[in-house]
């Protein structure tokens, strides 16, 4: 979430910049006239600090063109199958619609993103593409996740447009998968206002996705744009200017970001003590993000007390429960009239249990530290 919070004169300069060094806002051309291509720049700096292992990085338009890029990549069409997990944000089934397959949802395990068992029941001859999201800043259980995919052969697209920065044993989530997807918009780790990334697995995949997001351009090396040939069918999801030379400045605010936002994670997290209030589950191997601290409570109305000192605090909720029906897949009857099936019927009663709390650097430790206290203070 802090992007936004920190946002100063370094952003404000390097805006200013592309005024003084020619005015160039697009991405791709110009060559003779401007001294950066700061979103190529800013494709490559996060490949070398999240995604090293990954052979592409493509900053787009936005996480939900970015998701749709990947899918569009993969050949996803009527017909194909792509499963996707009820805890979401409704972006990401949005691009998954907007390809015309169908929609499958997994139920959500105690890292509250897709359960790998629900996963594997739901796999059929169909399916096309698997997306994990990592919802609040925790990962998936991507080691079950990723043995399914092997074992069917079905490509993973990591939606971790919400975890920017958290981690599966030493990888960054987004270099785990066949995609790895990123949102910058502006709740995000990072921010450009609006933007995002892809991460590429396969050189040959990564190519489409680039050819994709730009009306299909192959930007064969020497040839005027005028005079390039089209690779593909594609779009217009590019990101301008703008947002490259911003989000290079973000990026290098990152590691205060993480380490920030950690302090505040964990002095909740000592300091929250209260028989009833439980926390939800990440696995001992992975690392989250401390961009969203979740805790559960079974009882509803201690829950109400707890939501109520959130509000009164000015801290709120983070999605959870304040913006409940564009998260959880049980609100979705736009997208399918059928859409509460067992596992979304399950996944929402696990969610509504839960109670997330953003982590704010523009809150001093002490304040959560305060929190904490006035949280196990409530009663029933
Ligand atoms: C899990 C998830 N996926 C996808 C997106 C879409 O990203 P964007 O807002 O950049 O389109 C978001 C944005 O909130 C998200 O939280």
């Amino acid at each position: 979430m802090p992007g936004f919070e920190i946002i100063g004169k370094e952003e404000k300069s390097a805006v200013n910049r592309l005024f003084e060094e020619g005015k160039i806002f697009f991405a791709h051309g110009f060559d003779n006239k401007r001294k950066h291509f700061h979103v190529r720049e800013f494709e490559t700096e996060l490949k070398s600090v999240f995604a090293q292992r990954m052979s592409d990085s493509l900053c787009v338009s936005s996480g939900t063109a970015a998701i749709k890029i990947a899918l569009k990549a993969l050949n996803i069409r009527p017909g194909d199958e792509v499963i996707t997990q009820s805890f979401n944000f409704i972006a990401t089934v949005e691009a998954i619609v907007d390809t015309g397959a169908k929609l499958i949802l997994t139920g959500i395990d105690d890292t509250l993103n897709m359960d790998p068992r629900s996963l594997s029941n739901l796999i059929s001859k169909k399916t096309k593409a698997i997306v994990p999201v990592h919802m609040l800043g925790v990962p998936a259980n991507m080691p079950s996740i990723k043995q399914i995919s092997r074992e069917y052969s079905i490509p993973i697209i990591e939606d971790a447009c919400e975890a920017i920065g958290a981690k599966v044993g030493d990888t960054f989530v987004g270099g785990l998968g066949d995609f790895g997807i990123y949102s910058f918009d502006f709740g995000k780790m990072i921010t450009t206002g609006e933007g995002g990334a892809i991460f590429s697995k396969s050189k040959k995949l990564g190519k489409i996705a680039r050819m994709y997001h730009d009306h299909g351009h192959k930007n064969l090396e020497g040839i005027p744009r005028g005079k390039d040939t089209a690779g593909v069918i594609g779009f217009n999801y590019r990101m301008t200017e703008f947002s490259g030379a911003f989000g290079k400045e973000q990026l290098k605010k990152f590691p205060r970001i993480l380490e920030e936002s950690k302090k505040r994670f964990i002095a909740l997290k000592k300091n929250i003590n209260h028989e009833e209030i439980k926390f939800r589950h990440i696995r001992i191997e992975d690392q989250p993000n401390y961009d969203t601290f979740v805790a559960v409570i079974e009882n509803s109305s201690l829950r109400k007390k707890v939501i109520d000192t959130l509000n009164r605090t000015s801290f709120g909720t983070k999605n959870l429960p304040d913006a409940f029906n564009w998260h959880c897949a049980y609100f979705w009857k736009h997208v399918d009239k059928n859409i509460r099936t067992k596992e979304v019927k399950e996944a929402y009663k696990k969610l509504i249990k839960c109670v997330a709390i953003p982590i704010l650097i523009s809150r001093s430790i002490s304040e959560y530290k305060n929190l904490a206290k006035e949280i196990n203070a409530c009663k029933r």
